[in-house]
């Protein structure tokens, strides 16, 4: 099912994770960029401080929350890497929103 390119070619595209450029498949999520970079953690949990890592990468465990593009608390492996993305560490929990309530 899964048969490499006649050529060997991989399409790459540039991310930034924790400030470092990485280069990752076309068509990855951030959080393979993340573990392409090679860090052992994303994001410390609001309470306890604990170290978490993108684990399921199917949308299940939520180990994967990170900041991207400045936005906290997204679900980094149900994202596709962009050519300029910028993937950040969460620490701890997020701002709740402010305003009304619906
Ligand atoms: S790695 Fe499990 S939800 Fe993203």
């Amino acid at each position: 099912m899964f048969r490499p390119r006649p050529d060997g070619a991989v399409a790459t595209i540039p991310v930034e994770v924790e400030g470092r450029v990485v280069r990752v498949p076309a068509g990855a999520s951030a959080a393979a960029a993340v573990l392409l970079a090679g860090l052992t953690s994303i994001r410390d949990t609001a309470i306890g401080g604990g170290e978490r890592a993108p684990y399921c990468m199917m949308g299940i465990c939520f180990e994967c929350l990170a900041e991207i593009d400045g936005v906290p608390n997204r679900q980094s492996c149900m994202i596709a890497a962009r050519p300029g993305m910028r993937i950040n560490r969460q620490s701890g929990a997020r701002p709740a929103p402010s305003g009304e309530i619906e």
